[in-house]
């Protein structure tokens, strides 16, 4: 049966928590991308995440926490880690920090691992519902794998729509992609995965970002994998114009089939990124895009794209 895009009144963030205590799965709006929720203490419940999102392997799900107070209950928190969550809790920053031996999220969640990936999203329909349910919930994007994210309730609907019991929906995703992943455990914050929080401002509060590239032996984020974000038309980057048959993404003045920032504005940009793809992707076959500057948030769009490029 078809899950209903529930308006997030009280009465649905009640209902939506009542079935996600009985196990079952809800699709909740963030302000990056729209996540596929369960009850992160429960296995069978983030088992049935992988069956819908059909996840070749177990990867590690996020923790996503009301507070830090939720969040101090499932990990160590070391003294740079909590600098970095007092500036950029709630949003779109997940941490990686050692597992707390208070912890309640299941073995499975995690994938076995004895760090966790934290994070305290910042739209007020997860925070509602985080708040009633008191206690973390994964949620991975509520995509099937490899796909691209969704960033509407519309979008959730389409792909998921059978394999959940409802949609909050909480409108269109502000950042529109994932959050930045940080691995704040050791003695530098190390970025696993780029995202809408700029690496420039992890720097600002705690200084000597490695990045993946310095940082070869590092514990990927197994999410990382390359081909992902994928859209089932093929992607040529960093083209200055379109060929005939290509439909054109750009990005500043100038034609484009669809523009991700007419003002090469990089915030605009990562919110449309996901959008504009699918919507290109329901009709052409091939889809050039224009380059985007590798700076600030252009790092986290030229990662996606990359991965949504691969054959
Ligand atoms: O913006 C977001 O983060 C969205 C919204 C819904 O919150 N969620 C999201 O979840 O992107 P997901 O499951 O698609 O990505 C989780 C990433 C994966 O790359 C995973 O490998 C990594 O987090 N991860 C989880 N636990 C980890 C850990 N202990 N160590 C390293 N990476 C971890
Ligand atoms: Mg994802």
């Amino acid at each position: 049966m078809m899950a209903p895009i529930l308006n997030p009144t009280p009465e649905a963030i009640t209902r939506a928590a009542k079935a996600l205590r009985a196990g079952r799965l809800v699709a909740m709006p963030t302000e990056t991308v729209y996540g596929l929720a369960a009850r992160a203490d429960d296995p069978v419940a983030v088992a049935s995440i992988y069956t819908a999102k059909g996840r070749p392997k177990f990867n590690p799900l996020i923790a996503h926490c009301a507070n830090l107070e939720m969040a101090q209950r499932e990990g160590d928190f070391s003294a740079n880690a909590l600098k970095l969550a007092a500036a950029f809790w709630p949003g779109p920053l997940t941490l990686v920090v050692n597992l707390a031996s208070s912890h309640t999220v299941c073995d499975l969640a995690r994938a076995g691992l004895d760090s966790i990936a934290i994070r305290v999203p910042a739209h007020p329909v997860a925070q509602a519902l985080l708040s009633e349910i008191g206690q973390p919930l994964v949620a991975p994007s509520a995509n099937p794998s490899g796909k691209i994210s969704p960033t509407e309730a519309a979008h959730v609907a389409a792909d998921m729509g059978e394999k959940l019991d409802l949609i909050l929906d909480g409108g269109v995703c502000q950042a529109g992609v994932e959050s930045t992943i940080i691995d704040a455990r050791g003695k530098a914050p190390a970025l696993l995965r780029p995202g809408s929080l700029d690496p420039d401002q992890i720097e600002s509060v705690w200084p000597g970002l490695i990045r993946p590239a310095q940082n070869p032996d590092a514990p990927q984020s197994p999410g990382q994998l390359l081909r992902h974000y994928a859209p089932n038309a093929r992607l040529r980057l960093n083209a200055d114009a379109p060929h005939d048959s290509e439909a054109y993404l750009g990005f500043g003045p100038g034609p484009a089939t669809l523009n991700l920032s007419a003002t090469q504005d990089l915030t605009e940009a990562a919110s449309n990124l996901f959008s504009m793809l699918r919507r290109l992707d329901a009709v052409h076959d091939k889809i050039a895009v224009a380059p985007i500057p590798n700076h600030g948030l252009g790092e986290a769009i030229n990662d996606r794209l990359t991965r949504a490029a691969q054959q």
